[in-house]
């Protein structure tokens, strides 16, 4: 997406992740954002105002009261002229002199003084982010309407580990382009994506499942919602991230995952991507099944249900457009065919899953879209570039845009 004449005030505060937002602000002008940044003066401590200002192709504005700065640009002014002011990485301290509603410095001055939506990203020490003191301020500034974003879990400058990574600078571009497609072609949807395997338990220990990946379900959940479209996505167990700003239910099994569709309705399209296990064991045991005396158990399998046709058929609550994947070895397209009319859903995804085409579990997919008028082959491209496709795609049979 084009961030092109949008215009962005970026605060940076001090801490290690400091270094994150030099990349944020490349990625910000790759898009075509004007990128102007506020250094707080311990943020001068771990990026210096050279480092910004070169990224930023702009002055870096660090004193509040500068006379050259506020002959230039008042800090009224440089807090209005933005259309989003981003705060990244968001200090502890920073976010607790926000929620107080302090003007002691320019990034608090400006921050107080904005009429603009703000975003955070925080970074910081776990137990800072744990104490009460930080929930609380957060909670305040929730309410205020920040959009906080992150932080993550992982291994910490500090030598910690949990929650207080800064979100990466991809993460936070992607919210940036998330808060200028609201109000994108698909704003005021609703969308359900289903995506990677299910799992079915044998015994506590034990399970039938497959190899998806989740990765072209992920990949649709996020340019639904990066289109601006309220997306809900129910996902078997994978081990990818929670796209950016959709709604994960985390299920296990078929049953799951059908009950956590059902509830996610009324929608107006639901993506059907996840590659549902056709059988589940009939008795799921309550306790560890020993090995016998040599003899194997038999398990008896029964069929789940099939959410894609029950989404398809459920009268009055179906959404508009009602989306599913068939993955074939051989005659992709006639098979595919004939399981959208089998299945009652108006679109097929067909892709080629035959050994050798790294289509399960890779970065690329190869796609047929099936609809009641025929069939539309698409170019071999990322899953990615498939999920924004067929998004363009969605918006226009919602009559959207
Ligand atoms: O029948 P088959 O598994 O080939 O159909 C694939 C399509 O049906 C996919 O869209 C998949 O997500 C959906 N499906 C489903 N529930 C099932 C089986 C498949 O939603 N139990």
């Amino acid at each position: 997406m084009s961030l092109s004449d949008k215009r962005i005030l970026l605060v940076v505060a001090g801490g290690i992740a400091a270094y994150k937002s030099l990349e944020l602000v490349r990625r910000l002008r790759e898009r075509g954002a004007y990128v102007r940044c506020v250094l707080t003066n311990s943020g001068a401590e771990f990026v210096t105002p050279l480092a910004l200002s070169a990224l930023s192709g702009d002055k870096v504005y660090s004193e509040l009261f500068s006379l050259t700065d506020e002959a230039e640009m008042g800090h009224i002014q440089l807090s209005r002229e933005a259309d989003l002011l981003v705060i990244a990485p968001a200090t502890a301290d920073l976010l607790a002199r926000m929620a107080g509603g302090q003007a002691n410095d320019l990034a608090t001055t400006v921050l107080l003084a904005t009429d603009k939506p703000v975003l955070a990203a925080p970074a910081m020490n776990v137990r800072m982010w744990l104490h009460p003191a930080t929930q609380a301020n957060l909670a305040i500034l929730k309410e205020r309407g920040v959009v906080l974003l992150g932080p993550e879990d992982g291994d910490m400058a500090c030598g910690e580990f949990g929650p207080g990574r800064m979100s990466e600078p991809m993460e936070i571009l992607a919210a940036v382009e998330r808060h200028f497609a609201n109000g994108g072609v698909l704003a005021g949807r609703r969308a359900l994506v289903t995506s990677g395997p299910t799992l079915e338990a044998i015994d506590p220990v034990r399970f039938l499942s497959n190899h998806s990946s989740g990765r072209q379900g992920h990949a649709i959940a996020a340019a639904l919602a990066a289109a601006g479209a309220q997306t809900t996505l129910v996902s078997g167990p994978v081990s990818l991230d929670d796209p950016p700003g959709v709604e994960v239910q985390r299920v296990n099994s078929a049953d799951e995952m059908l009950a956590a569709c059902q509830a996610a309705l009324p929608v107006d399209v639901a993506v059907c991507a996840a590659a549902v296990a056709d059988w589940r064991p009939r008795h799921s045991l309550a306790g560890k099944i020993k090995k016998g005396d040599g003899h194997a158990p038999a398990i008896k399998l029964v069929e789940n249900p099939d959410i894609l046709a029950t989404l398809a058929a459920a009268g009055p609550a179906r959404p508009t457009l009602v989306i599913g994947f068939a993955a074939e070895t051989e005659n992709v397209i006639e098979q595919a065919s004939a399981k959208r009319l089998k299945k009652g859903c108006d679109w097929i995804l067909a892709n080629d899953v035959a050994p050798g085409t790294g289509t399960f579990g890779g970065a690329e997919n190869l796609v047929h879209v099936i609809d009641a008028q025929g069939a539309e082959s698409w170019p071999r491209m990322s899953k990615a570039a498939v999920a924004q496709k067929l998004s363009s795609r969605i918006a226009e049979a919602l009559g959207a845009g």
